[in-house]
């Protein structure tokens, strides 16, 4: 198996970074966690780095990472993440670790795919 190449700042919520990114990780990109905000229809995992850092894998390898930290840890049986359509990079990071698209969703006023998997599906 590949050697990570993140590290795991904070084991409280699986929030992960690219390693060798730089800084301290106090800005609010260059990671996937598992979140799941007022009104969100499910435990979601998302993701979000830095324009520099596209195109390495990094979101791919730390939302694989939220995804088992929700599934392993904390016994979630469904696991799902909310696209704008049109945003194809996200998609692929989704299909990447094993997500689906389930349906069109209305989320904060506007249509939004709703993608994820089960337990059972992983
Ligand atoms: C969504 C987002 C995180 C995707 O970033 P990304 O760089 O495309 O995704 P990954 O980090 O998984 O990288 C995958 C790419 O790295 C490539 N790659 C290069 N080296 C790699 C390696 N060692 N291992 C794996 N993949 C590698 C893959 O081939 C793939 O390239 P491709 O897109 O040409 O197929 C990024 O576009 C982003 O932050 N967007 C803004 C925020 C956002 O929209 N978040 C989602 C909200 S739903």
């Amino acid at each position: 198996m590949a050697k990570s190449r993140l590290v795991h700042r904070t084991p409280g919520d699986a929030r992960l970074l690219p390693l060798g990114a730089g800084g301290e990780g106090h800005r609010p990109v260059r990671r996937a966690r598992p979140w799941q905000p007022h009104g969100f229809p499910g435990l979601g995992v998302g993701w979000c780095l830095a324009r520099e850092h596209w195109g390495k894998g990094y979101a791919t390898e730390a939302a694989r990472a939220s995804l088992d930290y929700c599934l392993r840890e904390l016994g979630a049986e469904e696991v799902i993440s909310v696209i704008l359509p049109g945003n194809s990079p996200s998609i692929a990071v989704a299909e990447r670790i094993g997500h689906r698209y389930l349906r069109d969703i209305q989320y904060r006023g506007q249509t939004v795919h709703l993608y994820g998997q089960r337990l059972s599906s992983k």
